[in-house]
């Protein structure tokens, strides 16, 4: 089955078709930057633009930077505060007039990895953090995802954790590799404690610079890349239609 996977951002809105049973993306992956604000009513338009620019007309997948129960956006931590309380996929499905299934970013990556990447197989507890505006978490037990986790707010040094040390604190407060790598270790090794995972996965940015701060990394379970980098978000939104919809036809059938 093919399914539009689209990864909504704090800077990027990107979308690719991808190959739900291979996980491979079809063709050329496109962006449009976000909006700013980037309010509901900005999305939506950038979304609607992102589907007719595939000339897309099945089943869409989003993954969305903040909590999302049900379809409906319950936090907005990195994005404009008018989305709280907004119903995203009824917002996407008028404005596109197609089936919008919308979930959490990180779980959306996490979906991916647990398929097609380096969680595939994996039993246990998985935790996949991306890193970049924020921080996103998708805890997995023995494959299954307990979604909406937000683990980036956890308190560390008095606090949010993903205002001590994701890429824009990185950025933002010119840190080198080695100092931030020992803050994300600092944060890795309260996650440890408080989930003792077999595994992290890192996405987002970082994952494709990894060879610069795991010598700062001392957690007992390993820290991988995620296997299809930037891309797990997309490809994740994807798979997660993909379910949706499939429950959806049954329950008509
Ligand atoms: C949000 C999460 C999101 C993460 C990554 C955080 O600020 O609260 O919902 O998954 O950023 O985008």
């Amino acid at each position: 089955m093919h399914i539009l996977g689209v990864d909504i951002g704090g800077s990027g809105i990107k979308g690719c078709l991808v190959d739900t049973t291979t996980g491979e993306l079809i063709g050329e992956r496109h962006r449009i930057p976000t909006p700013q604000p980037a309010t509901p009513a900005a999305i939506a338009h950038t979304l609607k633009a992102l589907v007719e620019h595939f000339d897309w007309k099945g089943p869409v997948g989003c993954g969305f930077p903040a909590i999302i129960h049900h379809g409906i956006a319950k936090s907005a931590a990195n994005i404009d505060p008018s989305w709280v309380e907004t119903d995203a996929e009824r917002l996407f499905g008028e404005i596109t007039g197609l089936p919008c299934f919308v979930l959490n970013d990180a779980d959306a990556a996490g979906i991916a990895e647990m398929r097609f990447g380096e969680g595939k197989g994996h039993e246990g507890v998985v935790i996949l953090i991306t890193v970049g505006t924020g921080i996103g978490t998708a805890v997995f037990v023995n494959g299954h995802l307990l979604p909406n986790t937000e683990l980036g707010h956890l308190m560390l040094e008095g606090m949010v954790a993903e205002h001590y040390c994701s890429d824009a604190v990185r950025k933002r407060e010119d840190l080198g590799w080695g100092k931030w790598g020992k803050r994300f270790n600092h944060y890795l090794a309260r996650l440890e404690f408080l989930f003792s995972p077999d595994l992290f996965i890192l996405g987002g940015g970082s994952a494709a610079k990894m060879d610069k701060f795991i010598d700062k990394i001392a957690t007992r379970a390993p820290l991988l890349p995620a296997a299809s980098l930037n891309q797990a978000g997309i490809i994740g939104a994807a798979l997660y239609a993909a379910s949706r919809q499939g429950r959806k036809q049954s329950r008509r059938g």
